[in-house]
């Protein structure tokens, strides 16, 4: 990246126009008591477009200023990022190319070629009409769509030689082609159209519940359930069904008072609802209600036999 620094010629001032005087003290506003200075880069953006496409000395002492920051931290953000243009850019279009490897690879060197015959042999250099200037940037983040140029907000993906020259007639004219891909790609998705998720069941609803009907019938696809380690500390489960029950993945989970209490005072409301009021909220008087069965009458007040709550001691 070339090194960057402040043009030499300088104008004498810099002021925001009214309108852009109340846009930016609405843009500042937006952010709390301060922090203020988090404002600093759509506010030098404004600058830049007023002063039409680069940032000045003067602009960035106003900016500082109006941000409560010093001139230095403007500076350094000025200079650092590529989106600010340090001296004056051609009218028409400032072309940033991309120079980093996925871009180098796919024929950023071909765009580059491009801008010295049409543009200047040198970066930073304008145009002979005036129209046009180019500089080579690091990776703008369209690496999946190399090679591309940013110009402006804008960026133009998939370029070859020949389509970059017609991006840059159409600039000339003032009829710049859609920014993206150039060849008509979506995004960066594949070119010819999706290659993967192509089943129209995926979208259809078909498929919604499918796990479920799957594991219920078992067709040998689902996970084993892990056996519960025995012992005193073994989890409290439902009492035995009988044989004609319904399978056991049906059976409501019972779950010790105790344990609803923890649940209750861990947050998880909505496990509790789930598992043990049908969906309604669990009062705290019935949890002490629980709770105080469970000291005075035991874990049978409560349906649990002795080995599922205190390890057979009860
Ligand atoms: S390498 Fe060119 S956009 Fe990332």
């Amino acid at each position: 990246m070339a090194v960057r620094r402040l043009h030499p010629d300088q104008p004498a001032h810099f002021a925001f126009t009214p309108e852009n005087l109340s846009w930016v003290s609405e843009t500042i506003a937006k952010y709390p008591e301060g922090k203020q200075a988090s404002a600093v880069i759509p506010v030098l953006w404004r600058a830049q477009e007023q002063i039409g496409g680069w940032i000045t000395e003067p602009a960035i002492r106003v900016v500082a200023d109006m941000l409560n920051m010093a001139h230095i931290r403007v500076l350094e953000i000025a200079t650092f990022y590529t989106m600010f243009q340090l001296a004056p850019i051609g009218s028409k279009a400032h072309v940033q190319v991309c120079g980093t490897t996925p871009c180098m690879l796919r024929g950023s060197k071909d765009l580059i070629k491009v801008c010295k015959s049409r543009i200047s042999d040198d970066p930073f250099h304008i145009s002979a009409d005036g129209a046009f200037s180019w500089e080579e940037v690091e990776c703008l983040g369209s690496c999946a769509n190399a090679p591309m140029v940013q110009i402006g907000k804008d960026t133009y993906e998939d370029l070859t030689a020949d389509s970059f020259n017609a991006l840059l007639d159409g600039f000339a004219k003032g009829a710049p082609p859609k920014p993206g891909s150039q060849i008509g790609r979506t995004a960066s998705c594949p070119e010819g159209g999706p290659t993967t998720l192509s089943d129209p069941a995926l979208y259809d609803g078909s498929r919604i519940g499918q796990w479920q009907k799957r594991l219920a019938g078992g067709g040998g696809t689902a996970p084993a359930t892990p056996a519960a380690p025995a012992g005193p500390s073994t989890p409290p489960a439902p009492s035995a069904p009988p044989a004609s029950a319904a399978p056991a993945t049906e059976a409501k989970p019972f779950v010790h008072p105790a344990a609803l209490a923890a649940m209750a005072n861990a947050g998880i409301v909505k496990e509790l609802e789930e598992r043990s009021s049908g969906g309604k909220p669990i009062a705290a008087s019935e949890l002490a209600n629980l709770a105080q069965l469970a000291r005075v009458k035991g874990p049978a007040a409560y349906g649990a036999r002795p080995d599922e709550t205190d390890g057979g001691k009860a």
